[in-house]
């Protein structure tokens, strides 16, 4: 673990709706399990922005798939981070099965216990529209990058259809993919930003800027500290 910082009182609620804890955490484990692919194909990619070495942070790892496929393909330095005791101690589970070097903690996006300035890429998944301090969040990304550093938020857009849903719960088994289909029309869409909103975002932060790029049903979120930037 990297040194702490000052200080590193949580906010009454870090989290918008229900805590990830216990048999919900452990449930959301098994589904995101099936999709390993999409995790490996995800690291592989990043892999061109991250070199041996190098220090990564995932912010909300959940049961740390993105983390460790990162840290085995890429060789970097990977720590990450998240809200949820269960998910922590999964996450190491997972890390320690996998026989990879990851240091899973607890703590919140808004308030990250790591020094200013220490790493050279950081990745947010599927966890940034949960957070009860988004603008926090961002800043606290900003302050711990290095200079020259990038930041990645990958996400739902609010704009995403029932038939897009329809297609990503294909072979998930009834009684799931009914339940994925619910989460994903209320709970998901209700909180998932526009790409207006989260550019808005990105520019009151204090990366003033950052450059959105669209799939189908989600964004990606590239944010970059410039090289002049010790703050
Ligand atoms: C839907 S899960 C996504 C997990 C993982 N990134 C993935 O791609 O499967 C959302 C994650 O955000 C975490 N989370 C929510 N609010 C947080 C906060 N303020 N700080 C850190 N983690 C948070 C939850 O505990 C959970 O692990």
């Amino acid at each position: 673990m990297i040194a702490e910082t000052t200080s590193n009182a949580a906010p009454a609620k870090a989290y918008i709706g229900f805590g990830m804890e216990g048999f919900i955490a452990s449930w959301y484990a098994r589904q995101t399990f099936k999709d390993i692919d999409v995790f490996r194909n995800t690291a592989r990619r990043l892999s061109e922005h991250i070199t041996r070495g190098a220090r990564v942070l995932e912010v909300a790892p959940g049961p740390g798939y993105l983390a460790i496929e990162l840290a085995r393909v890429t060789g970097c330095r990977m720590i990450a981070l998240d809200i949820s005791h269960t998910f922590v101690s999964i996450a190491n589970e997972n890390a320690g099965k996998a026989g990879v070097d990851v240091c899973f903690e607890q703590g919140d996006a808004a308030n990250l216990p790591y020094p200013t300035g220490v790493f050279d890429f950081i990745v947010c998944r599927a966890a940034f529209k949960n957070f009860a301090s988004p603008l926090a969040a961002l800043d606290e990304m900003h302050r711990v990058l290095k200079p020259d550093g990038t930041a990645l938020i990958i996400d739902l857009r609010k704009d995403f259809s029932s038939g897009d849903v329809k297609e990503f719960v294909k072979g998930k088994g009834f009684v799931n993919a009914a339940l994925i289909r619910l989460i994903f029309n209320t709970m998901l869409k209700k909180r998932a930003y526009t790409c207006e909103a989260i550019s808005d975002l990105a520019e009151q932060s204090r990366f003033q800027h950052g450059d959105l790029r669209l799939d189908s049903v989600g964004f990606e979120l590239w944010l970059r500290k410039p090289a002049h930037d010790a703050g």
